[in-house]
């Protein structure tokens, strides 16, 4: 079967990953090769920081490599915290401390103004090609924390099309209309052809 470096260490990520792209390839990810340092996402966009993660994947391992960046856009926020997600409440913020934030940013807002989009970009590299593709998903975000499922901004993000928080979901609901689920399944249909071409 073939490999597919997934350059992320990033647990709740890799499961994901893992049960979409099911046995189509055997994931390989950063716990299964020698440490590097994992790049700064210095990009201005998700494409940026995805494209970034995903060559220094593919110089590090040889390997086709895969790399997933995403963000939360809130409306009423500007776009906020978007690319910035991760690092929302600071540098070494916790989920908690995100959400946090982002509940105390929205303060008493009605639903209404609480629209919400998250938006993942999932780039392959190989040395011959770069290409991505890209899912969102759109729903509001809650005034408090519902379900302890999923992860990230999981609790607060209630789903329009599954009606209910993605946190309240079963995976295999979430993955269905998730922004990650989304990109993966296009690309899922593409990679076995991607990776039989790769020498
Ligand atoms: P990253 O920069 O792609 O690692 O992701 C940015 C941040 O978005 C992560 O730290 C998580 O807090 C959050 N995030 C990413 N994907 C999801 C998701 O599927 N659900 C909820 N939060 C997510």
């Amino acid at each position: 079967m073939r490999k597919l470096f997934v350059a992320t260490g990033n647990r709740d990520k890799l499961r994901e990953i893992r049960a979409i792209l099911g046995d189509s390839v055997e994931v390989v990810s950063l716990h299964d090769v020698p440490p590097y340092p994992e790049p700064a996402e210095t990009g201005e966009t998700l494409l940026e920081n995805a494209l970034i993660k995903a060559r220094e994947g593919y110089a590090r391992t040889g390997l086709p490599s895969l790399a997933d960046d995403t963000g939360l856009e809130v409306e009423a926020l500007g776009g906020a915290p978007g690319v910035f997600s991760a690092r929302y409440a600071g540098e070494n913020a916790s989920y908690q401390d995100n959400v946090r934030k982002l509940l105390e940013e929205l303060g008493s807002r009605p639903l209404i103004e609480r629209s919400a989009t998250f938006r993942c970009v999932m780039a392959l590299v190989d040395g011959e090609r770069e290409v991505w593709w890209e899912g969102a998903a759109e729903g509001v975000i809650l005034s408090e924390p519902k379900g302890t499922s999923g992860f990230g901004y999981d609790p607060v993000f209630y789903s329009y099309e599954l009606k209910k928080s993605f946190a309240q979901a079963t995976a295999e609901e979430k993955n269905s209309v998730s922004h990650r689920g989304r990109a993966l399944q296009s690309l899922v249909s593409e990679v076995q052809q991607l990776l039989s071409n790769i020498k």
